[in-house]
């Protein structure tokens, strides 16, 4: 067991885990972040994807104490006093999710993406959300959500 200090969603918590626990379980079982899922847990699906210095990262696939020094931020702290981000209204705006399990996933890994292309072509989406699996097949409006909120 360690003690690691995280800065996640503008704040500092620390927690006492096992150096190799990955930093979605921190999350979900440590700080109740839950708006992070377990999918597959072996980096293939996207569901529990964060962000680490703003860029999209697998935190099932994480260990905690990589992340410790950076600057995480998880689906629960895009949004900014009550204020929806581009990508999150945009989502609302197409009726993106469907069973929606994998859609904190899907909303990280399209804003890390918007953050480094603001106008992406659906290639460039599809490639970079890629990692990101949806079993109710909603690639259609997430793709069309990402050109909204890249507007
Ligand atoms: Fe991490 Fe599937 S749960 S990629």
């Amino acid at each position: 067991m360690s003690q690691y200090t995280l800065h996640i969603n503008g704040t500092t918590r620390t927690v006492d885990v096992a150096d190799d626990t990955p930093l979605l379980w921190v999350l979900r079982d440590h700080l109740g972040l839950v708006g992070t899922k377990f999918g597959c847990g072996k980096g293939l699906c996207g569901a529990c994807t964060v962000h680490l210095n703003g860029a999209a990262m697998r935190s099932c696939q994480l260990p905690v104490g990589a992340a410790a020094s950076g600057k995480i931020t998880t689906i629960e702290g895009l949004a900014k006093n009550g204020k929806l981000t581009p990508v999150q209204e945009a989502w609302i705006e197409h009726d993106v999710p469907q069973c929606g399990y994998c859609q904190a996933g899907q909303i990280m890994s399209a804003t890390a993406l918007l953050a480094n292309n603001r106008k992406p072509s659906d290639s460039e989406i599809d490639a970079a959300m890629s990692g990101n699996l949806c079993r109710c097949a909603t690639y259609t409006r997430i793709r069309e959500a990402i050109h909204t909120a890249a507007k």
